[in-house]
């Protein structure tokens, strides 16, 4: 570190809340940031590949391996039976078989793992096998799954008030459905995990994961070891989007298997293909419901069926579809509800948690159906929205969600006001209604939707997170901590919250990897609260630090410990100052203790499971989002034209970040609801098999996609909670800004047809035309 100039501290130079660069921004941009795949091979490092499955239901009858055994470069190949302990990756339910062991139940399953001295020779002998299946029937479709009463998990039901008696007396009321598709996490680096041996039966991990913890008990259950044999590391994932909670065990589990059989390092690094076959992506849903409402379009009751593609086995779907059910009242009041949630159990990959966690699942229904009712009354969609929003004022009696906790920092309807003034909603429908009455071809589409989303893990022991805090002896800090980065810029915002915190330059405080050997019983960075969470133990753990250097200094000084400030990398009281790195050198040889650890739990949170009632959030994080749009009806081709977000992420703690994480999770909200559409064979050879498994056939948003006009401001508005520096999460909620493009796209579909467009998502060309075209009753 270079030497400090002592400087007299100004009390507004801190770092919490100014955009400092990403911490390896630098590297991201020369490609030099070091991802699992960078990291030097270590002498007699092996490869390991799936054998996949070529069967979507079925008994394995017999599995010749003789071919890949001889194959050239291979060493070993595993089967089941080599599993010493658990054969199962499941992250809740133990349903989920790191192989297949005599029965397959999706095409691609992985059935053996293949150990070479190389990855080329290890994919290649892994398509070597002899494998002859009894076919069984495949179900691959919620309607199937439906008909069938096939679930991973039973259904639930949600009820606030009487549904029934609310619709029956209703004077208004629609039946309705719609489905939205899945959606494949792309996340730049695929999964990736290299497992090194270490003496006295332990091994060291490193692992592309959002939950090193979980992957240390997938190992050890997996090997019959204790928890104290494995640490699992991760420096930084390239994306995990979700994909990295639960799915990278069977990863995980693969190559550390192959270094409990053979004692030699092994890398598991799954090719795009093989990791868009064999990992769980976004559950779809399909919707039914029943609502009613008044003469205005106020909903007065509502009944709906939500069914989910869980695929063949529980993995996070229990929770993905609780944060459904929790999110099916976005911002809007509901008076009497019942919704049932099926997850049903189908002959397809597994599916897993997806930035927002069902959230956007259960929130796509309430908006088409608010859709819905304004189309029939003849009223512009945002006046039906406006109209059912919750209650903002204290004593107001619309506050209480469906699942018994109240809306108490509702700034929704002030969002909306606000964005509806600044992207000038009122002038531009109306110039679109005019272009749309003399254009044939090109129909324009207009919406502004607002979101709302819950922060913190339904499930209320997770919200929980350790910190530790070294402050060497030449005035550096390295902090660790149990989140773990994946481009969020989680490590930037710890970097600052600790910087300010000891009032230090960003520069002197590292990151260190994340590492279960250095913070245990980590939860998974998920539900967009990792800085909340972290940052909170993190700070606790520098401000037990900075009480004992304050009364050193306090004490040299014979000034007031109250009276200590650290700022500019000094601290100082009135005319007394000194560098931050000689009072730490003084504190080592003083023997104080130099560092801490912190720890936080969440607060004011519970919640039932059985009966779904409680508050299973801490607070709310809100948005609006107002997207113009235009569609070719010859062709079905659509473009986003203008976007308009305002966004409440509470007190920024590093805007650039938080703009960052607000842009890039609308484009992806967008690519889910528009281009991004998942295709499973339905029928025949290869029955089953996932036909989109590479960006050839899955079209994620390209920069070409992306709005020319994209207007991104963020709503001034602190926490009311006492989160860290009144800061709100921000990972998720942003991708739900991208209702407003599914919804300005039916606006077009419906004015090219002249009556409500049966528009369902993804809302690709094809899904357009048949929206313009098709007789929505079929
Ligand atoms: N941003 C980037 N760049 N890469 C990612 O993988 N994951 C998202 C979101 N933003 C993701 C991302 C998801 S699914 C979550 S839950 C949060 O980041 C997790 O990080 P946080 O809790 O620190 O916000
Ligand atoms: Mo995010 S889906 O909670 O990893």
């Amino acid at each position: 570190m270079n030497a400090v100039e002592p400087r007299i501290a100004t009390q507004d130079e801190k770092t919490v809340g100014l955009s400092i660069t990403h911490e390896s921004a630098a590297l991201h941009v020369s490609g030099s940031a070091s991802y699992i795949d960078d990291l030097l091979e270590m002498q007699g490092t092996l490869h390991a590949a799936f054998g996949l499955s070529t069967c979507a239901h079925g008994r394995i009858l017999s599995m010749d391996l003789d071919a890949v055994r001889q194959a050239p470069g291979v060493v070993s190949v595993l089967t089941a039976r080599d599993i010493p302990g658990l054969n199962d990756c499941g992250p809740i339910i133990k349903d989920d078989p790191i192989l297949a062991d005599g029965l397959v139940q999706f095409y691609g399953q992985p059935m053996f793992i293949v150990l070479a001295e190389s990855h080329d020779a290890a994919r290649r002998a892994a398509r070597l096998a002899k494998v002859e299946y009894e076919a069984l029937p495949a179900m691959l479709t919620t309607a199937e799954a439906i008909a069938a009463e096939s679930w991973v998990l039973p259904p639930v039901d949600m009820h606030k008030g009487d549904a029934e008696a609310a619709l029956a007396a209703a004077p208004q009321r629609l039946k309705g459905k719609a489905h939205h598709g899945g959606q494949e996490h792309f996340y730049l680096e695929g999964q990736i995990a290299y497992a090194l041996p270490r003496d006295q039966d332990t091994m060291h991990l490193h692992s592309s994961t959002q939950h090193p913890t979980e992957m240390q008990h997938a190992v050890a259950h997996m090997l019959h070891w204790h928890s104290h044999q494995i640490s699992v590391e991760c420096r930084r994932m390239g994306g995990g989007f979700g994909g990295k909670e639960s799915q990278s065990a069977q990863i995980a589990c693969a190559a550390a298997l192959g270094v409990w059989k053979t004692g030699r390092p092994v890398k598991m690094r799954l090719d795009r293909d093989d990791d868009m076959t064999l990992t769980g992506k976004r559950h779809d849903f399909d919707f039914e419901w029943e609502v009613g409402f008044d003469n205005e379009g106020r909903i007065l009751g509502l009944r709906v069926q939500m069914a989910s593609r869980c695929g063949f086995s529980a993995d996070l779907s229990g929770p993905v579809n609780d944060r459904a059910l929790c999110h099916i009242d976005n911002c809007y009041y509901l008076d009497a509800v019942a919704v049932k949630s099926l997850r049903c159990k189908t002959h397809t990959v597994s599916n897993t948690a997806f930035r927002g966690f069902g959230g956007p699942q259960g929130m796509f229904a309430i908006e088409y159906i608010l859709d819905d009712i304004a189309r029939h009354l003849g009223r512009d969609a945002l006046d039906i929205r406006r109209l059912n929003l919750y209650g903002d004022s204290a004593g107001d009696e619309r506050v209480m969600t469906p699942y018994g906790a109240k809306v108490e920092d509702n700034v929704a309807p002030a969002m909306i006001e606000e964005l509806a003034a600044s992207s000038d909603y009122a002038a531009r429908r109306a110039a679109i209604t005019a272009f749309n009455a003399s254009s044939p071809v090109i129909k324009r589409g207009l919406a502004l939707t607002p979101l709302k989303f819950g922060i913190s893990f339904n499930a209320t022991l997770y919200n929980q997170a350790g910190a530790v805090v070294h402050v060497y002896a030449d005035g550096t800090v390295l902090v660790t901590h149990g989140g773990t980065e994946m481009g969020q810029g989680l490590y930037t915002k710890i970097r600052q919250i600790v910087a300010h915190e000891l009032g230090l330059s960003p520069a002197t405080v590292r990151l260190s990897s994340t590492d279960t050997s250095r913070v245990p019983n980590t939860s998974a960075t998920a539900a967009s609260s990792g800085a909340d969470l972290n940052g909170k133990a993190a700070q606790a753990a520098a401000i037990k630090i900075k009480q004992r250097l304050t009364d050193l200094f306090a004490k040299h000084h014979g000034v007031p410990a109250d009276s200590v400030v650290f700022a500019n990398d000094c601290v100082q009281s009135g005319s007394a100052s000194m560098p931050f790195a000689e009072l730490v050198i003084e504190a080592y040889r003083s023997r104080i203790q130099l560092w801490d650890s912190g720890f936080y739990s969440t607060p004011k949170i519970h919640w039932n499971k059985e009966t779904l009632q409680g508050k299973p959030f801490f607070y709310y994080a809100y948005g609006a989002s107002c997207a113009e749009v235009a569609v070719d009806t010859l062709t079905g081709e659509s473009k986003v034209l203008r976007v308009d977000i305002l966004h409440d992420v509470g007190k920024s703690l590093n805007p650039a970040i938080d703009i960052g994480q607000i842009e890039g999770g609308f484009i992806q909200g967008m690519g889910w609801l528009t281009t991004e559409e998942l295709w499973f064979r339905p029928a025949g050879a290869q029955q089953g098999r996932n036909m989109t498994h590479a960006p050839s056939t899955y079209k994620i948003p390209a920069a070409s996609d992306c709005p020319p006009v994209m207007n991104v401001k963020l709503f001034d508005n602190a926490n009311v909670e006492d989160t860290i520096h009144k800061s709100k999460a921000v990972g998720e909620p942003p991708l739900m800004l991208a209702f407003s493009v599914f919804f300005a796209l039916r606006d077009a579909c419906s004015a090219a047809r002249g009556s409500t467009a049966p528009l369902q998502a993804p809302a690709t060309a094809e899904a357009i035309l048949r929206a313009i075209t098709e007789d929505a009753t079929a």
